[in-house]
């Protein structure tokens, strides 16, 4: 799942495995060499105090742990200027101090703890940071334990913040650089107004309306290689294989690169969908937000159809029967979808009956938390 910091999103990047395994490598490496030692572990405020609580927590022997703090990043842009907030108050001659850093970015702050610590007569000071970024890295000093080599993008959790924000997060998440899209799987049984919701969210939020329906017919009137193959299936009466879908799906989403968001209208309708959707919106950097459905009672349903049917000449909106079977379908069809969904916490069933207003203003209030 995507997490929003103000203005920026950030994606999953580090799990809470991962990085306790590199913490459990740090402590091992450390009290290996330090067997013989009382370290005192100094952890650099505010970033590093999850590291220094999971560390010390880890370490096998006896050991000292303080924390000095210095001032860091000012938004996302490494600031030259940094200062000793809080300094040590005990004395360090002779100890083995072992810096205990959450990042290490251009070494900047590392200067610095260099800088405080000359004059202290300590035995010997080590340096471990857990995250370290090379390419960002200018100084010469040198980093005598590092947890995990990350490039060089802005990364939050796990004590790291972005504008005081993202520290709590056990696990860590990278800056997602490419534009925010909503996208969302719009649904809702036959005569349940999705047509016209999906008319007035695309252009209240700027999104493109992919109707499969309507990609199927294109590719099948202009003849391209892909509407050929389809309807090759088509004439022997067979399901066109997912493949062949998706692969016109993405070449409507690559139509439409620098589009807000989109709205898939008719597909998924199976698992085997679904799973191959969320393939192929993670290949474009992006997912699913949502999948929204339009609740509206049976018989409520029944009486819309029927009345668009004496004006539509569709036959079948006409009989009664089909309609019915034509809701109960969709049901059973999409119950499967709607647990797909629900179990990432993005099924919103939403109250289809009522003015057009009304419901675009039941929609909107979905969208907008997206
Ligand atoms: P430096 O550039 O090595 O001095 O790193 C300065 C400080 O910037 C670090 O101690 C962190 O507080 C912060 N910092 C560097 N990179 C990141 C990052 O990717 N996310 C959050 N904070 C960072
Ligand atoms: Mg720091």
């Amino acid at each position: 799942m995507l997490v929003k910091l103000q203005d920026l999103y950030f994606k999953p990047f580090i799990s809470e495995e991962k990085i306790q395994d590199a913490v459990q490598q740090m402590v091992d490496a450390l009290a290996e060499d330090l067997k013989d030692e009382m370290p005192i572990f100094v952890g650099i405020l505010n970033g590093s105090f999850m590291f220094v609580s999971d560390f010390v927590k880890k370490y096998p022997h006896p050991c000292e742990v303080t924390f000095i703090k210095l001032a860091s990043y000012d938004g996302v842009k490494s600031t030259e200027d940094i200062q000793r907030l809080i300094g040590l108050t005990q004395d360090l001659t002779d100890r083995t101090v072992v810096i205990l850093e959450d990042i290490i970015d251009s070494g900047n702050t590392l200067a610095e703890v260099h800088r405080i610590f000359k004059n202290e007569n300590v035995k010997q000071l080590l340096i471990a940071t857990l995250f370290y970024k090379p390419e960002a890295y200018k100084k010469d000093f040198k980093l005598h334990y590092v947890g995990i080599e990350i490039p060089n993008k802005f990364i939050v959790g796990y004590g790291l913040d972005y504008n005081g924000l993202g520290r709590d997060l056990p696990e860590v998440y990278q800056l997602k650089t490419t534009q925010h899209m909503t996208n969302i799987v719009l649904f809702g049984p036959p005569g349940a107004g999705k047509g016209t919701q999906a008319n007035f969210l695309k252009d209240k939020y700027n999104l493109v309306h992919i109707s499969t329906g309507d990609v199927f017919r294109y590719n099948i009137k202009n003849e391209t290689a892909l509407g050929t193959l389809a309807k090759s299936y088509m004439d022997k009466g067979e399901l066109v294989p997912d493949e062949v879908t998706i692969d016109m799906l993405n070449a409507e989403v690559e139509k439409n690169a620098d589009a807000k968001g989109f709205i898939f209208d008719g597909f998924p309708r199976t698992n085997a969908q679904a799973e191959a959707l969320d393939v192929l919106m993670n290949t474009k950097d992006s997912q699913i937000n949502a999948m929204v459905a339009l609740e509206v009672e049976d018989e409520v349903l029944v009486s819309r159809l029927l009345e668009r049917g004496k004006t539509s000449g569709r036959p079948d909106d006409a009989d009664e029967g089909i309609i019915r079977n034509r809701i109960k379908e969709y049901y059973d069809k999409t119950a499967i979808l709607k647990d797909y969904y629900s179990s990432q916490d993005k099924y919103f069933g939403v109250d289809g009956v009522g003015s057009i207003e009304e419901i675009t203003e039941r929609l909107s209030t979905v969208l907008d938390k997206l």
